[in-house]
């Protein structure tokens, strides 16, 4: 079928705006309603499983160390996430009781196959997260967990980050709950948390008038930083990824905690940070580290929800208020202004939005 773009300039603004509703597709199909519990298809035993193995590449890989954040946290079971090139190469040490998970929206890309095939020669099961479920990488793996956000074209990827991310979410609450990490009544309390999910994405879209008024100071930078701890140090990553795709502009992702180690050399009074804190178990440590770059003449764009709004160090100049949810869904939440701060500083520099130069929407070559 023909992809319209409706009454919207870019795929990559349409695909933004689809998020609410691809995520609710996706998590629809990894819970039951009825119950409010996981029902992850594939019949998996979460209770079989030593260790989880992932490999992807690009915002593929992103949501992958997403997916170790929350399955870690959540279900105690030990994931490694690897950029798949990387991987392939270097003769990783693996044990055939570890799962491996391909995570490729294309299912397509071509490190990512061979670094899934490696796994498979070491005996491991295998496991895929696709969007599109007839590509190679689905057609090989024991199980297929699609996600359902339709077809992405813009060639930064935007919906499918998030329909991943709500897709491990879902894994990692089945894992919890199927090693006996939590109880009945809490993986009730998760899901009901996660299927509030698209409305509270739906919500964090409308910051877009807010982003785009940043977005005008921000295409002035050379360079910008992001950072965040915990689930935000993977979501930096990602809108730092964002940024450089599509506005050429030189951004890196940080853990917050690192800032000393290196990054602060940077700030100055042209370099814009973006700090992503919601008003979780971290945010003192992330207001800290706000401080610090304030006190260097850094200029903060402070992305945030309500309490930490209240709770802010004074002095930050621009602040991006996302709605209030529970930490479980803070990345899903989260990450719509990322994905429009990088649209809007695209647009103002007047670049290809859809087809950045020297990308490619899937890379089958190694
Ligand atoms: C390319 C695309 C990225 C994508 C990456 C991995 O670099 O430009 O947007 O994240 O490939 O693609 P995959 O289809 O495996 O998720």
């Amino acid at each position: 079928a023909v992809m319209e773009k409706g009454n919207y300039r870019h795929f990559m603004e349409k695909e933004i705006h689809d998020q609410p509703e691809g995520c609710q597709r996706t998590i629809a199909a990894y819970v039951d309603t009825l119950t409010d519990r996981t029902a992850v298809p594939g019949g998996l035993d979460f209770k079989a499983i030593e260790r989880i193995q992932i490999v992807a590449c690009g915002t593929s890989y992103i949501a992958g160390m997403m997916g170790k954040y929350l399955i870690e946290k959540l279900a105690d079971l030990p994931v490694d996430v690897e950029i798949a090139s990387e991987f392939r190469y270097r003769e990783p040490a693996l044990n055939a009781g570890s799962l491996a998970i391909a995570m490729s929206q294309s299912g397509e890309t071509a490190d990512t196959l061979a670094a899934l095939r490696y796994c498979q020669a070491k005996g491991m099961k295998s496991a895929a997260i696709v969007n599109t479920v007839e590509s190679t990488i689905a057609r090989e793996v024991d199980v297929i967990w699609p996600i359902h956000c339709g077809p992405e074209i813009g060639v930064a990827s935007t919906k499918a980050f998030t329909a991943q991310v709500s897709v491990l979410t879902a894994l990692a609450v089945a894992a919890a709950r199927a090693r006996g990490r939590i109880d009945e009544a809490e993986e009730q309390r998760l899901v009901r948390v996660l299927l509030e999910a698209p409305r509270l994405i739906a919500e964090s879209i409308q910051l877009e008038d807010a982003v785009r008024g940043i977005a005008v100071e921000v295409a002035k930078a050379r360079d910008v930083l992001y950072l965040g701890r915990g689930p935000m140090y993977p979501l930096s990553l990602e809108g730092a990824l964002k940024l450089k795709e599509i506005s050429y502009i030189h951004a890196e992702g940080y853990a917050a905690g690192e800032l000393k180690h290196g990054p602060i050399a940077l700030v100055d009074e042209h370099t814009p940070i973006v700090i992503l804190a919601p008003f979780d178990s971290y945010f003192e440590k992330s207001a800290s580290n706000m401080s610090e770059v304030m006190a260097r003449g850094g200029q903060v764009v402070f992305i945030t929800d309500p309490d930490g709004e209240r709770h802010a160090p004074a002095g930050a100049r621009v602040v991006v208020t996302a709605p209030r949810c529970d930490p479980l869904i803070a990345p899903l939440v989260m990450s719509a202004p990322i994905q429009l701060l990088a649209y809007h500083v695209a647009l103002q520099k007047g670049a290809d939005v859809d087809q950045p130069r020297n990308l490619a929407k899937s890379v089958t070559v190694e």
